[in-house]
């Protein structure tokens, strides 16, 4: 990535990362056992569905622990994405992403039309997922996006599946949890995912020699309902704080086996603005190379995304216009891939003044 930094990754002085990291109270953790051991009693499921509704609210973000998900499948799909991006960038290219369907290997993603110094390898968790063919809001065709298969490291895209599977049961029961601590049925959510887009993420930041300059990834928020993440013990993504304090940034510290779990837009949307969608960004450093593997968990393209009736009244109206899931994630494709000179598409384009 050459001596002189490409002008690409360079972000505007305003959001350029503070080298000096002062740690401020962490993002709560929250202890998942009530959902992931059999015979939980009743009052240790209250307290925690309390616990997730003041995290959601309060935060955005919290990490959780005793989330059921097997340590050793995550370290092996650890392991897997080590040797994937290792190999040479001709092989990764191999499996790269292309106008039929943006899942495989790219490394030119750009957030808020600066460059991110990173790469990535997508995969969906519905092969085929179906999805518009354009953003365009009268055209009605639909395509199918297909999964790319590497050939290196052997057994691959099984590990990979078999993750994906550990990532939608906790997910369900995540969306379970959300739904509860809105005061909604437990099963609320559901309907929404019987098809979905959604997909898991390998990320790749390798060392940076202008951390002051550039982004792993640029601040932004996450597009769907929830973020399920996993960092290695590097460190990087940093959090930004809802209520003011001398600080604007937080950094989320590695806590080995942990899971790092977001609301995202969609979220924001369906509570009409209960639990907001938190910026986050991640730093790059001048010597390590870090890893992370987010999952974000997606709807069906044909959801018509929108305030929930049962949490919306006289006194607490909509406060978003309905839109297309599908047509809003082809929006996104589209202008995630090169830099252009106009904000992409975002949420508060929907919001009623
Ligand atoms: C993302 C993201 C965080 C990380 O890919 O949307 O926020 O730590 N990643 O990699
Ligand atoms: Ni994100």
């Amino acid at each position: 990535m050459g001596v002189d930094i490409d002008q690409a990754f360079v972000q505007d002085p305003q959001h350029r990362p503070g080298l000096s990291i002062t740690q401020a109270q962490g993002i709560p953790l929250i202890d998942l056992s009530p959902v992931t051991t059999t015979n939980p009693c009743p009052s240790s499921m209250d307290a925690l569905v309390k616990e997730i509704g003041s995290a959601c609210k309060e935060w955005g973000f919290f990490q959780v622990i005793n989330h059921g998900v097997s340590i050793p499948l995550r370290e092996k799909l650890q392991e897997a994405s080590k040797k994937f991006f290792a190999q040479s960038l001709e092989d990764k290219k191999k499996v790269s992403r292309d106008e039929t369907s943006p899942s495989g290997y790219y490394d030119t993603e750009h957030t808020k039309n600066v460059r991110d110094w990173k790469e990535v390898f997508d995969f969906l968790t519905k092969d085929p997922t179906l999805v518009p063919l354009t953003s365009h809001e009268s055209d009605d065709r639909l395509v199918h996006w297909t999964n790319k298969s590497p050939h290196y490291p052997p057994g691959f895209r099984d590990i990979i599946k078999e993750y994906i599977e550990e990532m939608e049961k906790l997910a369900r029961k995540l969306m379970e949890l959300i739904a509860m601590s809105l005061g909604l049925e437990v099963k609320r959510f559901e309907e929404f995912f019987k098809e979905q887009t959604s997909f898991i993420r390998l990320n790749h930041y390798p060392p940076c020699p202008y951390p002051h300059l550039a982004l792993g990834v640029g601040r932004h928020k996450d597009p769907g309902p929830l973020t399920i993440l996993a960092q290695d013990d590097v460190g990087g993504l940093e959090v930004k704080l809802k209520h003011k304090t001398d600080q604007e940034w937080v950094r989320v510290e590695p806590t080995p086996n942990t899971y790092i779990i977001n609301v995202g837009d969609i979220m924001q949307v369906w509570s009409n603005d209960a639990y907001e969608s938190v910026e986050h960004r991640v730093m790059v450093n001048s010597e390590k190379e870090r890893f992370s593997i987010p999952y974000f968990l997606f709807p069906a393209h044909d959801t018509e995304v929108k305030p929930l009736e049962e949490l919306t009244n006289e006194n607490n109206p909509p406060k978003y216009r309905p839109y297309k899931w599908g047509k809003f994630l082809i929006h996104r494709k589209d202008s995630n891939f090169q830099k252009q000179n106009v904000e992409n598409i975002q949420i508060h384009h929907f919001k009623i003044a």
